[in-house]
């Protein structure tokens, strides 16, 4: 073990030991310290970056662009100055990644909306990858891009929350952002006039009134983004109450998955040349699938604690933990409750296969071994 340490690469080291530090409230793993910093958002010519600077292009030399701000923030940054109140999901351990008490991995880049505010900035982007616990199948993967637009538009004084909601203003706030993003829909996905799109009513603490916008593609409807008038409260804890204006947020890789025809979001993370030789030109193009390596499957089933405390993310990151992107899914396949101990039974099927080369019946085996054996002892389930 000390040996095994001791080899790996000391920027590795480094990386992780300002995620991982001796702190009762930290939960990231090495695994997830390793993606931090791996700034595909920044790498020329990977289709993260594509996406980034065509809707950059969009907004033009009138926006700011922020793209390399530090992953870990407070959370105060993440929740507090956008109004997410302290019993909210978002917050739990078993969805983010804390790294001491007050200070996680940013789960979205709405954590930098507020200090640039501050500093007074009126128009910005801000790209940067962000962190989640979730689930595992080919579009969740627990690191991922955002992007995070703001617009302050207009100025005036409100004497309340209503007076400014039912004003002209804020009408004037909701439809120039509504035009903004429809046009830069239009723009990233070249389908002129044609693109279908529609809003629909959606709720963040953040924003009052807030949107989310759909689009037609391929004969389905997709969420493409999240956005809204930013909510007073927010503005007023930047010191910019007189002013107001809109955010919104989206995720580069969906929007990529799509663009590109990418069909597993574990492919952006990839070495290999046969991915990235493809996108060399920096335009959208379509990604060419090439030979997939074969899956191996394993179902694993217990019967969950008896108090029924068990958090399927804790399993899948222990999943992670110990066969990294080797698990492609996880699926729960069988669930039921024992009609006399009423004990609850559950069966997953995992889904190993590499990016990258063929696995050995061995290898998974011990991966399997040892997610059965850390599955009993951590997270106190009996093994069938
Ligand atoms: N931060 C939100 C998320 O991660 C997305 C979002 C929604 C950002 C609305 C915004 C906004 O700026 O106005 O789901």
């Amino acid at each position: 073990m000390v040996v095994a340490r001791a080899l790996r690469p000391i920027s590795t080291r480094l990386r992780a030991s300002r995620y991982i530090v001796d702190d009762p409230e930290n939960n990231v793993t090495p695994y997830i310290a390793n993606l931090v910093g791996k700034n595909l958002h920044q790498t020329e010519n990977h289709p993260l970056y594509i996406i980034r600077k065509r809707i950059e292009s969009y907004f033009g030399s009138d926006f700011e662009i922020f793209d390399n701000e530090d992953p870990i923030v407070t959370t105060t940054q993440c929740f507090d100055d956008l109004l997410i109140p302290p019993d909210h999901p978002g917050r739990q351990k078993s969805d983010t990644y804390y790294v001491t008490k007050d200070s996680v991995l940013r789960t979205h880049t709405s954590a930098h909306q507020s200090q640039h505010l501050r500093a007074g900035h009126q128009k910005f982007l801000c790209t940067g990858d962000v962190y989640r616990r979730d689930e595992i199948d080919s579009s969740h993967f627990p690191a991922f891009h955002q992007m995070e637009g703001v617009k302050l538009l207009v100025d005036g004084s409100w004497t309340s929350r209503d007076e400014w909601l039912q004003s002209s203003d804020c009408e004037i706030v909701a439809k120039d952002l509504k035009t903004t993003l429809e046009g830069m829909v239009d723009h990233v996905f070249q389908q002129g006039s044609s693109l279908e799109k529609r809003w629909r009513d959606d709720y963040f603490p953040f924003t009052e009134p807030s949107f989310e916008l759909d689009i037609l593609w391929q004969g389905e409807w997709m969420e493409v983004l999240g956005c809204g008038v930013i909510h007073t409260g927010v503005l007023e804890r930047c010191d910019v109450s007189q002013k107001r204006g809109w955010a919104f947020g989206l995720g580069l890789e969906r929007l990529a998955m799509v663009l590109f025809g990418i069909p597993d979001i574990r492919l952006f993370w990839t070495q290999d040349p046969r991915f990235h030789s493809q996108f060399t030109s920096g335009d959208i193009v379509q990604f060419k699938p090439y030979s997939k390596y074969p899956p191996v499957y394993k179902d694993i089933a217990f019967w969950l604690p008896e108090n029924n405390n068990f958090e399927e993310n804790d399993f899948f990151e222990l999943a992670r933990e110990l066969a990294g992107d080797l698990v492609e899914q996880i699926a729960l396949i069988d669930k039921f409750k024992h009609p006399k101990t009423e004990r609850t039974s559950c069966c997953y099927r995992v889904t190993y296969r590499s990016m990258d080369r063929s696995l050995t019946d061995v290898e998974i085996n011990q991966i399997q071994d040892s997610l059965r054996e850390k599955a009993a002892l951590a997270l106190h389930v009996q093994l069938r």
